[in-house]
């Protein structure tokens, strides 16, 4: 598949994913396969020696070292991407930094991604929204034709089954009434199709194999976006506890939590879920600042970005562990070359029928 001057053998984008669990690694390897490697640029440079006195630097130095790193990993072939979210401070900066490193595609969402084209728009890297709704679609397609003259290169659609944080109400959540991913895209089409048909549309949020993936792009999807099925991969930036925290994960443990940002999110029960439950509190001893819509104050029972840190060092009693609704399913720890080509295999095959 093309996307614009950019070729993407499978049509997988494997799901950004912060604090430092899809880093080169993981995007490095995906990108080998052909497919779309994602580096998550939040809290990038956690590992780095200076993150705590400076977060800023060493969060850019990691992220450009991490881009160059995935690059030399995956020799040329597939793409490589980082996830931005907008709530990030320092947004401008990160995606200049990203462009500039030579990251293929720039994936922004966690809020409407209004002024990315001001980073993309004349370079090499794509633009690509997520959503979660036809609406979101089309305020950012209005968006960007009135104010920088373009349109989205590419969108994401993330619908309620992902992992981490949602676009969706708690309520709609936990009741199951959010609507699905089936639907969201039958509506983002038609609201693309007013612009611009030929905007691919990839789909996310519990697609969990090559069945689902014929399926989706039977329905117009150009690919979808997968990220916990990634987590439990040999090459996964995380800790191994992490890994063994999804193939563990039982339907009962996958739960919504309040996330301090402020929107809700996807995690498994843990030992500081429980102690958040029984109304202890988890603050950080500095605030980084990190995120623009973290209020930052005794209102917030946790920091966020230590409990991901925690996680992705395998601190069991510590982690927040977000994954997503099909986690449960995750049985093993295999290789990313396994994984997308079982993919591969069960996409073949369910589309030769
Ligand atoms: C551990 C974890 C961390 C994530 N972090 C981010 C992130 O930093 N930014 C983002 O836009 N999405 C993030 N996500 C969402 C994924 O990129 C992806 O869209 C979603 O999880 C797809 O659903 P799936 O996990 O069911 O495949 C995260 C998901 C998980 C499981």
């Amino acid at each position: 598949m093309q996307i614009k001057n950019k070729k993407l053998e499978i049509p997988v984008i494997q799901g950004g994913m912060g604090v430092g669990v899809s880093l080169s690694g993981l995007a490095g390897a995906v990108a080998a396969k052909g497919a779309c490697g994602v580096i998550s640029s939040v809290n990038a440079g956690y590992d780095e020696p200076d993150f705590e006195k400076n977060p800023l630097e060493a969060n850019i130095r990691a992220l450009k070292k991490h881009i160059a790193r995935a690059k030399q990993i995956s020799k040329g072939a597939g793409l490589v991407a980082v996830n931005i979210m907008t709530a990030v401070s320092n947004y401008a900066r990160t995606c200049i930094s990203a462009v500039e490193a030579g990251a293929d595609i720039i994936i922004s969402g966690a809020g409407l991604p209004l002024n990315l084209p001001e980073f993309t728009k004349g370079t090499d890297t794509l633009c690509a929204p997520i959503v979660s709704s036809a609406r979101a679609a089309r305020i950012i397609m209005k968006h960007y034709k009135k104010h920088f003259g373009v349109l989205p290169d590419m969108f994401i659609i993330e619908g309620s089954r992902a992992g981490g944080h949602l676009g969706f109400n708690e309520e709609e959540l936990v009741s199951g009434t959010a609507k699905t991913n089936d639907e969201i895209l039958s509506e983002v089409l038609s609201e693309v199709a007013k612009e611009d048909s030929n905007i691919p549309v990839f789909v996310a949020g519990g697609v969990y194999d090559g069945a689902d993936m014929a399926h989706y792009i039977n329905a117009g999807a150009a690919g979808v976006q997968i990220a916990t099925r990634f987590i439990a991969t040999e090459e996964c930036d995380a800790h191994d506890t992490f890994k063994q925290v999804i193939v563990n994960a039982r339907k009962e443990d996958i739960q919504i939590i309040k996330s301090p940002v402020g929107m809700p999110a996807r995690a498994v029960e843990s030992p500081l879920l429980k102690r958040l439950r029984e109304g202890e509190v988890f603050r950080a001893r500095k605030c980084n600042g990190c995120l623009t819509a973290c209020k930052k104050d005794d209102s917030i029972p946790y920091c966020i970005s230590r409990a991901l840190i925690a996680a992705v060092r395998g601190d069991w009693e510590n982690g927040l562990f977000f994954a997503g609704s099909n986690a449960d399913r995750v049985d093993r720890i295999m290789s990313v070359s396994d994984l997308l080509d079982e993919i591969m295999t069960e996409y073949n095959a369910a589309v030769s029928v």
